[in-house]
């Protein structure tokens, strides 16, 4: 049914102008998480840094962290890194179950840089390292990253820090998770059973919460800052906007159909990354953590109110302009970096030098696309192909979406409208152009796709949270997804783009990656259920939603390179990415104009 809708949709579209149904996402107001970071009032923070903990070693400087409302204690990592880079780490120090930390977008840690710890007392100490000075205080705690004199970014400086720990299911809704241990603490906000911690339903979807609330967020601010740009992937300015009259900027990669302009909604990608530009400084911060994530906007530009507002506590009266954002996950750490360019090309170097930069995209993938959903058959390109030169335009790629497949079963061919791909792509060739195929993350259940088999067979699909494997419906109707937190998945995903496994390629044939968010059409906000289990790295889908995409067309990158015994620079293109996707796939605006023939933007 949900294929059928869209279908009609999509056929709609080509004549009439509709808008996204917005009751399909979720509001901040329906998400348990987003309403506890947002209520959270500025300038009352409870998390103090223990002084007498600090260790420094030549790594970093550690110390412990304590929450003294509910007496949970965390810890902090500083890392100076070159080129101006500074790293925060913040975790629980005993969690009852071990916390996930990303694995997939990073290069390497960084390369440590040499600094000095200064003017330590009680109230804190400054790390120094060339240029940058980061002063932390401790009660509360805040970090102020300086360039010189200039104070640039400051974290906490509102105190909306807040780490949800692991905690036992209350055997009663209304108990407090923790008590015994902890004393007379009084009980905290959160833990409100019914502000959904322990479940959470949304359209007749329920979402199990085996583990509880798990959520954490701090606010960052940009001093001396007008504009904050970045945050991919949202269909709003270039200068982000204030959100406090709207919803948050959210980051979780959705399949998101007839998208609206001038929205903070999420889109199909998400990249944790901001940044910011003052005539003498430019600066990002990279938010590393895979599972939903919203992000707060509040420009202050006033420094006489900003105290009043923002409980931003220099300790002075007079606090300087600034863009506070305040960035909150559902799950996982706080894990930040923070880059200081000072140029914009500093920043994107610095950037670069954690997640990995672009490869140089072969040359036709330049030239022009063409792309529609779909052409019918072999006749149908033969004449596009022949017609492109009778006018002479110029082409350089063509593209077939999922119906050039043995009904939506990547890897194959449609028997009687694409029976001949070797020679169709002969042609093309030999005219100097190449071909583009799709290949999708949703695996069509039937035991007579070899896809599908040796993927069952080998328990290489994601499970339910009861362990069975994860049926959801899309464009081939039943389809279970691959679990691409397994490396074995993934080598075995990229096996077969070998040219004797995905017949009828070649080495001009190129690839496409769609539906990767992933796209469930039955699922909860069109994706999949958060509690299910990638039984690769043992974790729940909440924990690498953002992430899930890119490992896709990283196993693609993976066996175009393969296919040529790593000689040929591969072309792909996905719908769903994050931060890293750089390194081997270029990304499309406007997911649905291939679709309605237009062509394709890379
Ligand atoms: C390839 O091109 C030839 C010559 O134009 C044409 O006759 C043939 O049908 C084409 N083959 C396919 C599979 O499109």
């Amino acid at each position: 049914m949900a294929t059928l809708l869209r279908f009609i949709a999509a056929a709609v579209l080509l004549t009439l102008v509709s808008t996204v149904d917005k009751s399909n996402f979720k509001t901040c107001q329906q998400s348990g998480f987003c309403r506890r970071h947002r209520s959270i009032k500025p300038g009352e923070s409870p998390y103090l840094l223990l002084t007498d903990t600090v260790i420094v070693t030549e790594e970093g400087i550690f110390g412990d962290v304590l929450n003294e409302i509910n007496r949970v204690f965390f810890t902090l990592e500083i890392y100076p890194l070159k080129d101006n880079t500074l790293r925060l780490k913040i975790n629980e120090k005993n969690p009852i179950k071990q916390r996930f930390e990303e694995p997939y977008a990073l290069t390497g840690d960084g390369q440590s840089e040499t600094f000095a710890v200064i003017d330590r007392s009680s109230d804190g100490f400054t790390v120094k390292f060339g240029k940058i000075r980061a002063i932390i205080k401790a009660k509360p705690l805040k970090i102020d990253v300086y360039n010189g004199k200039e104070l640039v970014v400051s974290t906490n400086a509102r105190g909306l820090l807040k780490f949800e720990h692991y905690r036992n299911k209350p055997e009663s809704d209304v108990q407090p998770a923790e008590g015994e241990d902890h004393g007379n603490a009084p009980p905290l906000q959160e833990e409100d059973a019914s502000d959904g911690l322990w479940e959470e339903s949304f359209k007749g979807h329920s979402d199990s919460k085996p583990h509880g609330p798990a959520s954490v967020g701090m606010d960052i601010s940009f001093i001396n800052s007008k504009h904050v740009y970045g945050i991919p992937e949202h269909a709003d300015s270039f200068s982000l906007k204030e959100t406090t009259s709207t919803e948050p900027y959210r980051l979780y990669n959705l399949d998101v159909f007839e998208y609206e302009l001038d929205n903070p909604m999420a889109l199909y990608g998400s990249v944790p990354v901001m940044i910011s530009h003052t005539p003498h400084q430019s600066a990002a911060v990279f938010w590393h953590n895979a599972a939903e994530t919203w992000v707060d906007i509040k420009k202050l530009p006033d420094s006489n109110v900003v105290s009043s507002i923002t409980g931003f506590f220099s300790g002075g009266d007079s606090d300087p302009p600034q863009v506070s954002t305040h960035w909150f996950s559902e799950s996982g750490i706080i894990d930040l970096f923070i880059m200081l360019g000072p140029r914009p090309m500093d920043v994107f170097r610095q950037y670069g030098a954690l997640t990995g930069y672009n490869n140089l995209p072969p040359l036709f993938s330049l030239g022009y696309h063409q792309c529609r959903w779909n052409y019918n058959d072999e006749e149908d390109v033969h004449q596009v192909h022949e017609n492109f030169d009778n006018h002479d335009l110029p082409m350089d790629v063509l593209w077939l979406d999922i119906e050039h497949t043995d009904g939506k079963r990547y890897f194959t061919w449609d028997h009687n409208k694409f029976s001949h791909p070797l020679e169709m792509t002969a042609n093309l060739t030999a005219r100097g152009r190449k071909l583009v195929t799709i290949v999708d993350v949703h695996i069509k259940r039937d035991t007579n796709y070899f896809f599908y088999k040796e993927n069952r067979d080998r328990d290489l699909f994601v499970h339910t949270k009861d362990g069975t494997e994860f049926d959801g419906w899309c464009w081939p109707g039943s389809s279970s997804y691959l679990d691409l937190t397994n490396p074995e998945t993934r080598n075995h995903y990229s096996d077969t783009f070998m040219l004797d496994r995905y017949k009828g390629s070649t080495l001009d044939t190129f690839i496409w990656n769609d539906m990767n968010e992933p796209s469930v059409f039955n699922g909860p906000e069109v994706t999949m259920q958060k509690d299910n289990i990638h039984p690769g790295l043992g974790v729940e889908h909440r924990e690498i939603h953002n992430v899930y995409g890119m490992l896709f067309h990283q196993g693609t990158y993976e066996g175009l390179l393969r296919r040529s015994d790593g000689r040929l620079r591969p072309f792909i293109l996905t719908r769903a990415h994050y931060a890293g996707t750089q390194r081997s796939s270029s990304v499309w605006d406007r997911g649905q104009y291939c679709r309605v023939g237009s062509p394709t933007y890379i």
